[in-house]
């Protein structure tokens, strides 16, 4: 008996210790750290709007949005910031262009002053640049341990082995891959355009078809299972996008745990998939048979090659670069075209200067990557892609 009551007297201090250890540790981190992280942050002279616990600035944020949406449909204006981002409008005017806003626990620095960045960056080198782990949770399923999410020296050995992947002859060779979507999706703009249908939604058609040139480019999407990635990493991506997300937020995770799951779920049979791919082109690779030229091959040929003086990329990373890959070229090229080509609407001048440059260089031919060269240094369609890059 004795025994026994000493042993549930241990049990029950050590559960207790237990749970005061988990309790402090969470008000510590989740309280104390980010308190701490407020007052050095003011100290050092940032300002910006007052942070409440768990949510930081989150709620304002989203209420925020909740007004300007529906205030501002179908108005094109310029000044695409305040549409978007309505709060960080509102902030910049009281406190300025560089400030400090919260999400959840988390402080983030608003830089809206090119001069700051420019000095922020001066003699920085690329690998000591740290990435916030607070993204790294959020996003593990889309980017793993990609180029966007690892630091410093293994950072440096993605790079070396990505980089000779993207040079001008390779890229040449990638232009092909990406003609036959372009000129898929201009088809059948023309068929629809020509039967008299009245509305086209471009973002949506630039967005797959620029889902489909990055799957192509990065994979390859004949060959294997190349097409269901295609097709689960868009899956993934609308899991992920189209739901509340609540980043910086302690246990936030366990706030949609439907999504995340979901995201696990589609992240898992991305990874045996691209394994798969990666299983079968080593073998072609072994017998000397493989001749794909996306990045994928690139960077199998170029693993081969530099793995002697141990800079290879393993299995488990090429899978992460692949969806690296599809995920940051993939809206951002198709969001930026779509704005260029908004632009060019708004401004028909614009328009006509761009189709006579092309004329001239494409003539009525079909679409040939190698007659970009000689497209004027400068052009219309530049100029727009850097004012649409600036302004939205
Ligand atoms: C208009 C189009 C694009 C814009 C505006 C854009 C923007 C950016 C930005 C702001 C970063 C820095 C992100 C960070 O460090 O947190 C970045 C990094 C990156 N982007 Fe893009 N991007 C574009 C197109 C692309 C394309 C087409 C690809 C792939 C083919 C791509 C792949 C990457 C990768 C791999 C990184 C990480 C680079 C590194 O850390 O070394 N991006 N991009």
């Amino acid at each position: 008996m004795g025994v026994f009551l000493l042993f549930q007297l241990f049990f029950t201090i050590a559960i207790i210790s237990f749970s005061l250890h988990f309790f402090s540790t969470l008000i510590f981190s989740c309280w104390v750290l980010p308190i701490r992280a407020y007052n050095k942050i003011k100290k050092n002279g940032f300002t910006g709007p007052i942070p409440s616990f768990p949510m930081g600035n989150i709620t304002e944020m989203k209420n925020s949005m909740n007004i300007n949406v529906s205030s501002s449909l179908n108005v094109i204006s310029h000044d695409i910031h305040s549409t978007v981002f309505p709060y960080f409008a509102r902030w910049q005017k009281s406190y300025g262009k560089l400030f400090i806003y919260w999400l959840g626990t988390e402080p983030f620095l608003y830089v809206a002053e090119p001069e700051f960045l420019k000095n922020m960056s001066a003699g920085v080198l690329g690998k000591s640049w740290g990435k916030p782990k607070v993204f790294k949770h959020d996003r593990e399923p889309m980017f793993g341990s990609g180029l966007v999410m690892v630091e410093g020296d293994e950072w440096v050995r993605h790079r070396h082995v990505i980089t000779p992947a993207f040079s001008p002859s390779n890229l040449k060779a990638m232009g092909s891959l990406m003609v036959e979507p372009t000129t898929k999706m201009l088809d059948q703009w023309a068929t629809l355009i020509n039967s008299g249908y009245p509305e086209i939604d471009v973002e949506r058609e630039i967005t797959t078809a620029a889902g489909e040139i990055i799957a192509r480019t990065s994979f390859g999407l004949s060959y294997q299972n190349g097409n269901k990635v295609f097709e689960k990493l868009r899956a993934m991506q609308i899991t992920l996008f189209n739901s509340n997300r609540y980043v910086g937020v302690p246990f936030s995770k366990w706030m949609c745990p439907k999504k995340n799951l979901e995201a696990k779920r589609l992240g898992k049979e991305i990874d045996q998939l691209l394994l798969s791919i990666i299983d079968a082109r080593k073998k072609s690779l072994d017998i000397g048979t493989s001749t794909q030229k996306d990045l994928l091959g690139l960077l199998m040929e170029g693993s081969l090659i530099d793995g002697r003086s141990g800079k290879s990329l393993t299995a488990r990373e090429l899978v992460d670069e692949c969806k690296t890959f599809f995920f940051g070229g993939h809206e951002t090229t198709a969001l930026a075209l779509t704005w260029t080509l908004l632009l060019l609407a708004m401004y028909p001048d614009w328009q006509n200067q761009l189709r006579d440059e092309i004329k001239q260089v494409i003539g009525d031919g079909e679409i040939d990557f190698t007659k970009l060269a000689d497209f004027k240094k400068v052009n219309i369609f530049t100029i727009s892609i850097y004012l649409d890059i600036y302004l939205y």
